[in-house]
């Protein structure tokens, strides 16, 4: 079976991809190949990440290999956090400090201006090809967290295709349906059956 690295050790992450195309290549993560190194991520946008971390294993494992990348982008923060989402309360992966300073920063905007999108960037290296696949899905920032599913901003993230319930109020699959990191896995999926 052909194997594929899936750049990153995020035990959900890699349930998902391997259940759908477990059977066709065998995803093996970070851990599995060797690599505790803490991968480059200083790239100005989620595209330039996604392609530090899948370039940074090609060349250091010689490894056909894909990575993402997520941001929540804004509007009425210019699009912050953006590539800083994952540490823009000043200390990695604290999702309550985040929050927290998202919504301060928006406390005197109105709702209606409240638009925000979460977009994540796949980047395959495949032999000497590059891919680049993009989900996104657009929504507004709440003024107080709802739910507690989920992860990072969920609570304070209400999708405009949803019926007004934020990220953390649904399922796991419910949320997937319209995901960013959805939508860019199913089309990583699709050009990796075709
Ligand atoms: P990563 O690139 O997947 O590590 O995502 C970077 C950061 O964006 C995470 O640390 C979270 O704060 C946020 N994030 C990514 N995906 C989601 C999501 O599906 N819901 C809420 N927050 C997310």
């Amino acid at each position: 079976m052909k194997k594929l690295v899936f750049a990153t050790n995020n035990a959900h992450k890699l349930e998902e991809i391997r259940q759908i195309i477990g059977d066709k290549f065998e995803i093996l993560s970070l851990t599995d190949i060797g690599c505790n190194d803490d991968i480059p991520e200083t790239a100005p946008n989620i595209e330039g990440n996604a392609l530090m971390k899948a370039r940074y294993v090609k060349e250091h494992y010689g490894l056909d290999c894909f990575s993402d990348d997520t941001g929540l982008e804004i509007d009425a923060l210019d699009g912050r956090p953006g590539v800083h989402s994952a540490r823009y309360g000043g200390v990695a992966h604290d999702s309550e400090r985040n929050i927290d300073r998202v919504l301060s920063e928006l406390a005197d905007v109105p709702a209606a201006e409240r638009t925000a999108r979460f977009r994540t960037a796949i980047v395959l290296l495949q032999g000497d090809d590059v891919h680049t696949f993009e989900g996104k899905v657009e929504g507004h920032i709440l003024t107080e967290r709802h739910g507690t599913g989920g992860f990072g901003y969920d609570s304070i993230f209400c999708p405009v295709e949803g019926d007004g319930r934020t990220f953390a109020q649904m399922s796991g699959e419910e949320k997937n349906a319209i995901s960013h990191r959805g939508r860019a896995t199913a089309q990583l999926v699709a050009y990796l059956l075709a």
